[in-house]
């Protein structure tokens, strides 16, 4: 097999909020291979993310107007996003900081991010009949919230809060 190496995110060495995990070239595979998997039952996730965030949070509803067939489109903007910025995260950065920019209009708080992935993550496992690995799950886990922390840099309302950008 050929060596690992470690993904540019690292070159400034290690994130905090990451401690379980090394993004290295591997892992970004990894993802990408999940990622056109669960795009395959598009219509499976979309379906299955709304309903559990709306029983979850039903105050989120009114953030999303648009029909289903949309939201999904939107949905999978998203994780194609989080794909993109695992294998380009140079160029990626400042698209980050205006998106999250952006969910701060919309409506989108911080405490939002968790609940989000969490809701999206189950939403997943179901879209692939329960099938979605622990490992793989984990890995989608660190990397949706490293791709929030770069959103939250570019959310006013965060900084408030916290200390400031997250440091790389
Ligand atoms: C990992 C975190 C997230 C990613 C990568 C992400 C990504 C995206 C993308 C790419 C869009 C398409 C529209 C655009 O480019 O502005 C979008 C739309 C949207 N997101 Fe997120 N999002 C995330 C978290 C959240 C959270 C926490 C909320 C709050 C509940 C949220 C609420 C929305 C809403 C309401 C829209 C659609 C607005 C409309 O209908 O036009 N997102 N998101």
């Amino acid at each position: 097999m050929a060596p690992v190496s470690l993904h540019p995110l690292f070159s400034g060495g290690p994130r905090s909020s990451l401690p379980g995990i090394v993004i290295d070239r591997l892992l970004v595979e990894r993802i990408r291979v999940s990622f056109e998997l669960i795009r395959s039952n598009g219509h499976k996730l979309a379906a299955a993310f709304y309903r559990r965030l709306f029983e979850r949070q039903p105050r989120l509803r009114a953030m999303f107007t648009q029909p289903l067939e949309i939201q999904q489109q939107k949905l999978f903007a998203s994780l194609e996003t989080i794909v993109r910025f695992l294998e380009e995260p140079a160029s990626q950065r400042s698209y980050l900081r205006e998106l999250g920019a952006r969910h701060a209009e919309y409506g989108a708080r911080p405490e939002h991010y968790d609940i989000v992935i969490e809701t999206l993550l189950e939403a997943i496992d179901e879209s692939l009949g329960g099938r979605l690995e622990p490992i793989i799950a984990n890995e989608w886990h660190q990397v949706l919230r490293l791709v929030s922390d770069f959103m939250l840099d570019g959310d006013p309302a965060h900084h408030a809060h916290d200390g400031g950008p997250p440091t790389l």
